[in-house]
């Protein structure tokens, strides 16, 4: 743990999301919102802060994205650059620079980064086979080749992995393999290419991880011990492609540098981007103190790789902590952009315009810092309605109503404390404390808890002394019980400044107010005697179990969209002859009974008029059917499977039912009331 003493300033990066799509809540809750509270609190604190930003516009993905839309990267990415900085800046993300992987400066930066390390012989360059499309005239990425499993046999397996069974893959194991791009078949070709032996660097990161940051999150630390156990392996530093910035050797025309080697190099360029002048000082100061937001999937990269190249390069300092989330996921499913399956930035503000602290908060209290989460509406509108609303929202508004009532708006004077009143006053103080440990650890979620029971401690400071009822006899009591009242507003306005800056805001204007420093929080000397405080605003509203349904019904929508597209027909099976087809004696039969049988949730047991005298059938569609609406229905059965025994009833036949994309069983009947017994054929 860092002492903050020891650093003058802190310089705190976010991920730089790709320019291929809009942000939705999953980036929010990753990276973008605590980097922003612990930025707003570092700031608060009076500490030197830059918080850096930008979109990350290299790499295949944004090229096949150009190709199937025929348009080129530059357009790709110069749309989503400009929505993905429009959403931040809605949300209140406080980047100082927003700036992007295309830039003229970043171009220059990251080449001269890379001649820097070629210059030091820091590289290793090899040659190796590599699938080319002969079609699309390139060299294919695993991801963009497809072909069968040599485990499973999935005939959809892409070359970097086997979705269906799981296995990771090289783009040589697949059978058959055809590039996505193109369909063609891929032929292998000899190719040049940089790498950065990581397995140099394994010593030093070693110690410098394992032994030196057991302060960082166990899931990162986990992470990277288990990646240097394994043993580091080069990594390849370019790519043969068109899109990116020129590797800057003599000799490599065509070759761009992987985009994970410039990305991060964007941190420097967009810092130097903001601050021409000192922007060095920020990076290699050893008094400067360099944070990392970022998502799960990018460890390896913040923590291993980046810190090999800032190291090879050999001014730069290396990050002091990486404070990595987890995933969150979205109803139960993971987030994802190519099913839609996500909440978009841009539409959340379209249908709950204003309501940003609403998603900051409950991406915070629910925010995945040890462990993958869910977001819900449900949850969603409990934590709006039962705590910004009924906690924070009322204490504030309860408050401002009250001075307005008895004191014309004006703050009243203390007369004499009492125990309620001092131990108010110091439960504020304690909470202050706690608090700042917990942003201070990087414990958002725990940070913001805490800040929400300070308007727990308000809340209760009303409930005990009840000042509406005091009024009747001691207004001079009224006057102190509104004062501390209007204190610990003033403190919620700090304290929540942080995670809801919007509220925050409306809190400072509420009392009539200039912002003030964390350093205030738990003084009760914020607003003086006779101050008028403003008008009473909205905070936050209840919001309706309507608008929540509609969110949900949306959610459905796209499930079933989803299910639709992927839904493929089972293969057909083996050819018969005939004479096989005869031997199935398919009949229509009557329901005459159905009933669930016990201690078996899938089975119903019918009892059928076959027309032969009657028969008892046991079927697993007890999930699709409440077996009261199936009497008299008419169904097809096979009359001729040998019996077998279901939880103790014998079944003398099968019942036939088709089965649908999502699972749904649905009863084949004739569609004429046909006598029992009749053949189906
Ligand atoms: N674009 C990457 C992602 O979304 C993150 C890049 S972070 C940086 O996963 F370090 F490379 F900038
Ligand atoms: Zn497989």
């Amino acid at each position: 743990m860092s002492e903050e003493k020891k650093y003058k300033r802190t310089l705190i990066t976010t991920a730089l999301p790709y320019a291929n799509g809009g942000v939705h809540i999953g980036h929010l809750a990753g990276v973008y919102v605590p980097a922003d509270i612990y930025a707003r609190y570092l700031r608060s604190r009076g500490q030197e802060v830059l918080m850096i930003g930008g979109s990350d516009e290299h790499g295949v993905p944004i090229t096949i994205k150009a190709l199937r839309e025929g348009v080129t990267p530059q357009d790709i990415v110069d749309r989503y650059h400009n929505i993905i900085k429009k959403s931040f800046e809605e949300f209140g993300i406080s980047m100082d620079i927003y700036s992007r992987t295309t830039s003229k400066i970043h171009h220059q930066t990251a080449s001269d980064f890379f001649k820097t390390l070629y210059d030091k012989g820091e590289f290793v360059q090899k040659t190796t086979q590599q699938y080319y499309d002969p079609e699309a005239k390139q060299f294919l990425a695993d991801r963009y080749i497809m072909g069968k499993c040599p485990h499973c046999g999935n005939e959809r397996a892409y070359g970097d992995q086997c979705e269906k069974c799981g296995t990771s893959l090289s783009a040589l194991d697949l059978i058959e393999p055809h590039s996505t791009i193109s369909g063609a078949k891929p032929e292998l070709r000899q190719t040049t290419h940089w790498y950065l032996p990581l397995d140099r660097h394994e010593a030093w990161l070693r110690k410098w991880i394992l032994d030196e940051h057991k302060e960082w999150r166990p899931n990162v630390y986990g992470q990277c011990k288990s990646w240097l156990d394994l043993g580091l392996q080069p990594r390849a530093v370019s790519r043969d492609l068109d899109w990116g910035i020129p590797v800057p050797v003599e000799g490599a025309e065509g070759k761009v540098l992987y985009v994970w080697f410039d990305a991060p190099i964007g941190y420097i360029s967009n810092t130097r981007e903001l601050r021409p002048d000192d922007w060095q000082k920020w990076w290699k100061d050893p008094e400067s103190r360099l944070i990392h937001f970022i998502g799960k999937d990018n460890i390896v990269f913040h923590c291993i790789v980046f810190p090999a190249m800032l190291k090879a390069h050999g001014k730069y300092n290396l990050p002091d902590n990486v404070p990595a989330n987890e995933f969150l996921n979205l109803e139960g499913e993971k987030i994802s952009t190519s099913r839609n399956w996500a909440v978009w930035l841009h539409e959340y503000l379209e249908e709950f315009p204003g309501k940003q602290d609403v998603l900051r908060y409950v991406l915070t209290a629910n925010a995945p810092e040890t462990k993958d989460n869910d977001f819900t509406w449900a949850d969603f509108q409990a934590r709006n309605n039962n705590e910004l609303v009924a906690i924070l929202g009322n204490f504030i508004n309860r408050v401002i109503v009250l001075t307005s009532k008895y004191f014309e708006g004006k703050v009243p004077a203390v007369s004499s404390l009492t125990d309620i009143d001092n131990n108010a006053m110091e439960e504020m103080r304690s909470l202050r404390r706690e608090t700042e440990k917990l942003l201070d650890n990087f414990r958002f979620r725990d940070a913001q808890r805490e800040a929400m029971n300070m308007a727990r401690v308000g809340n209760k400071y009303l409930a005990d002394t009840e000042p509406w009822k005091v009024a009747k006899t001691d207004m001079a009591r009224v006057g102190t019980i509104l004062n501390i009242s209007l204190q610990i507003t003033a403190n919620l306005a700090i304290a929540f400044a942080p995670f809801l800056p919007f509220s925050a805001k409306k809190i400072f204007r509420m009392l009539g107010i200039n912002e003030m420093p964390w350093d205030k929080l738990g003084s009760f000397d914020l607003l003086p005697d006779g101050h008028a405080i403003g008008k009473a605003e909205l905070l936050f509203e209840k919001i309706e179990d309507s608008v929540v349904e509609a969110q949900i019904a949306k959610l459905n929508a796209i499930r079933q969209k989803n299910e639709a597209e992927q839904w493929q027909p089972q293969p057909v099976g083996e050819t018969i002859d005939f004479a096989a087809f005869e031997k199935l004696d398919i009949r229509v039969g009557l329901v005459t009974e159905c009933s669930r049988v016990p201690k078996a949730d899938k089975l119903l047991c019918f009892k059928i008029d076959d027309g032969m005298g009657g028969r008892t059938i046991v079927s697993g569609i007890a999930k699709h059917y409440e077996p009261e609406a199936l009497v008299g229905r008419r169904v097809c059965f096979i009359a001729n499977l040998a019996p077998r025994k279901l939880k103790g009833i014998e079944s003398q036949g099968m019942i036939l039912s088709a089965e649908d994309a999502d699972g749904r069983l649905s009863l084949v009947s004739p569609d004429a009331e046909v006598r029992p017994g009749s053949k189906v054929m």
